[in-house]
């Protein structure tokens, strides 16, 4: 069996972080997303693992290399653009061969992982199985319809109601697929839809299983998301101090410390993870906060928060909340005249001012 890591993509929704970064490596709990998947599948006894990159392959190269690190062999799969997940499918024919293979899409997150999953199919070898979770939003994803334990229908994000089970981002498929990724046409948003490939195999009368998920899935594409994430993430984490804390400062809960972060006269009331390097002076660190590595803050307060490497706060007046703040960002105050904003933000960036 083998493993199908997407990673192309463009990722607009998290503009402006994703002018500069794949969306798959912005990291929860300081970790790329990516990894969690990469992790799911070595943990499920997989080996071999295609990773279809696009546009920002550089860097997903730079941060994955050969996949030595979890003891697998990563092979890359260029997309020339997102041409959608079964088109995705198609242009891995030849790494995938006639083998069953699990499809992951590397912006999901999955707490459980998969290895039941792949084992329940493996033992049922159906043309393909399938993830479902209820959700609120169905229109926001793609949808499947049961009937007597089968799936019968498969529409992606359908305006009409047709249901609340969401398509969650793992699937496993034999080579059967493959026909069907060929048989489909592209859809209204110009993509080779993935529902349309399934709802092919359905078609020609092939078995597809649904399998309802337990336990939480997160699709990262948003920053609310992205702060769920984060929250369920650092709850799972073991409480760990390897980092400089003073006398003066308090470090409460599940918190993680990394080596050659400094914490003076502080506060860091967990879960939070304050990566290495970092400096965390006269300030609190308050729950479901990730400081990445390298990060200053200083005189300021911040909560519910992802703030990604090099970034630095300094002398804010009221706590951060609810933000995800951008690799070597800077956000200060000073006590000049005239008292102002002034601001040198990238495009599609946001501030929120509470008051
Ligand atoms: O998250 C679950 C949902 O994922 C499913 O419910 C939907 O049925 C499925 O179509 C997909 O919807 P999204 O609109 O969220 O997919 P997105 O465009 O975000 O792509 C998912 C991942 O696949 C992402 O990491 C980028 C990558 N990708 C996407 C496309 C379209 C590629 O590598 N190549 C592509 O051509």
């Amino acid at each position: 069996m083998k493993g199908l890591i997407l990673s192309g993509g463009r990722g607009t929704r998290l503009r402006p972080l994703t002018y500069t970064s794949a969306k798959q490596l912005v990291p929860v709990a300081n970790k790329p997303v990516l990894f969690y998947g990469i992790e799911a599948i070595a943990e499920a006894g997989i080996t071999d693992i295609g990773i279809v990159v696009g546009d920002t392959q550089a860097e997903i190269r730079a941060a994955v290399g050969d996949g030595s690190r979890w003891g697998v062999t990563v092979q890359y799969i260029e997309q020339d653009a997102p041409r959608g997940l079964a088109h995705a499918v198609k242009i891995s024919r030849d790494y995938i061969g006639n083998e069953p293979f699990v499809m992951y899409l590397g912006d999901n997150l999955l707490n459980k992982g998969i290895t039941q999953f792949v084992r329940e199919f493996e033992a049922q070898k159906p043309a393909a199985q399938i993830l479902l979770t209820r959700v609120p939003d169905p229109q926001m994803f793609g949808v499947a319809q049961l009937e007597n334990g089968k799936v019968v229908r498969l529409v992606e994000k359908p305006k009409e109601p047709i249901g609340d089970l969401a398509l969650v981002g793992v699937y496993m498929f034999g080579p059967d697929v493959f026909e069907s990724v060929n048989r489909i046409t592209p859809s209204v948003r110009n993509e080779l839809e993935i529902t349309d490939a399934i709802q092919d195999l359905i078609d020609r009368g092939l078995t597809v299983r649904p399998h309802i998920v337990e336990g939480w899935w997160k699709d990262t594409g948003k920053l609310e998301d992205m702060l769920e994430a984060n929250r369920l993430i650092l709850d799972t984490l073991e409480r760990r101090i390897e980092g400089d804390v003073d006398a003066e400062s308090r470090v409460e809960g599940k918190v993680v410390i990394e080596k050659g972060a400094v914490v003076e006269r502080s506060i860091i009331r967990g879960p939070a993870i304050i990566g290495h390097g970092a400096r965390i002076v006269h300030a609190y660190v308050g729950p479901f906060t990730s400081i990445g590595n390298e990060v200053e803050i200083k005189d300021t307060e911040v909560e519910h928060s992802i703030v990604l490497e090099g970034a630095c706060l300094r002398d804010l007046a009221n706590r951060v909340i609810d933000s995800l703040i951008g690799r070597n960002v800077r956000i200060w105050r000073e006590p000049v005249k005239p008292s102002a904003y002034r601001f040198m933000l990238g495009d599609n960036s946001e501030v929120g001012i509470r008051w």
